[in-house]
């Protein structure tokens, strides 16, 4: 504005009083627009951070991103559980063709199984082969409380109860993996029980107590290892068998070391999937020290094999296991 008409102006008190106005009011934007950057520069990562090659952080964070941004394009007209197809006449057919039905329908299985004799289930991961010749799993279960956390579609649970186990409770926060363990379980006749439930929740008073625990390929998706380790503790009160992939780092060989994936890492057989459910991955040193450091003894590696890693441990007050106490309400 003209100085000399600004001037002028400035001697009607009312037009003043606005200039006064609009001047505080410009000094408080010009002020917000200060903290806004200052907040926002302090809120960005550090630009060096995300350009560490290593890990692929960079990769694997624009993946997740892109993976979210897909979701929610589909978000409003999609579903969390998976539609499982009706079968025709489904009160007609003979068991083993509802069975069979029910196992085709499910859109995507874990665990290769065989649900009937002969018929399997369409699980990438061959448990049979892969897995039970290197965990552990003792021959004779007898009069054992088994508990399977992280039990996907049931194979170390039904094995369990194979073995003789008094009772076998399985634990898998993933809804759709227990809806699949009970079309095993029903095609089986087991008397195996899946709960949906993760294992921070694990505590005695809820599924008792148990002579032998299988924590098999659900370390590395815990974002709080150690405490799921401090849950498992309270409700073991025999032995852990206790498998995950782990990172031996040469140069901190000997020291317990772990590796933060803060958005996920490439898994699968040929490292062909992209998984944001890993966060960390341990060095076989960590294992040990943190079993060791929630009260677990006899800490032995029973497979040296970087992948599958397995160890067997047990508590040194070993006493048979319970179910919960009914009278102190477990479910309250
Ligand atoms: C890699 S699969 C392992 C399945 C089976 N134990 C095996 O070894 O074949 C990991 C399973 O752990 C479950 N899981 C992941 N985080 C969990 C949590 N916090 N509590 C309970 N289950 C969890 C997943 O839903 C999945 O079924």
């Amino acid at each position: 504005m003209n100085p000399l008409l600004k001037s002028l102006l400035m001697k009607i008190p009312a037009v003043r009083g606005h200039f006064k106005r609009v001047e505080a009011l410009t000094a408080e934007r010009d002020y917000l627009k200060w903290k806004l950057d200052t907040l926002v520069r302090e809120a960005a990562p550090d630009a060096s951070l995300l350009e560490r090659p290593e890990d692929g952080w960079k990769e694997s964070k624009t993946r997740k991103r892109k993976l979210s941004e897909e979701f929610r394009g589909i978000a409003t007209s999609t579903r969390m559980t998976s539609i499982v197809e009706p079968a025709a006449n489904h009160l007609g057919l003979p068991t083993a063709e509802w069975i069979r039905h029910q196992v085709e329908a499910e859109p995507s299985w874990f665990q290769k199984i065989e649900v009937l004799p002969g018929l399997y289930s369409r699980g990438w991961s061959d448990p049979r082969t892969e897995k039970l010749p290197f965990y552990g799993l003792p021959d004779d279960l007898t009069d054992m409380r088994v508990l399977d956390i992280g039990c996907a579609e049931g194979f170390f649970s039904f094995e369990a109860e194979k073995r003789g186990a008094r009772e076998v409770i399985a634990i898998d926060s993933f809804p759709d993996a227990i809806r699949r363990f009970n079309i095993v379980k029903a095609a089986r006749q087991s008397n195996a029980t899946a709960f949906l439930m993760n294992v921070y929740d694990l505590e005695p008073k809820r599924l008792g107590t148990f002579d032998l625990v299988l924590f098999y390929g659900v370390f590395y998706h815990l974002k709080h290892p150690q405490y799921a380790l401090e849950r498992i503790r309270s409700v073991c009160t025999g032995r852990l068998l206790f498998q995950a992939h782990i990172r031996e780092e040469p140069s901190v060989k000997g020291v317990p070391w772990a590796t933060f994936y803060p958005h996920g890492i490439m898994s699968g057989k040929d490292q062909e999937l992209f998984d944001p459910t890993v966060f960390w991955l341990f060095n076989s040193a960590c294992c040990l020290a943190i079993l060791d450091h929630v009260g677990f003894i006899d800490l032995k590696i029973i497979s040296t094999e970087p992948n599958p890693f397995v160890i067997s441990a047990r508590v040194p007050d070993a006493s048979a296991g319970a179910p919960p106490d009914q009278a102190e309400a477990p479910w309250c």
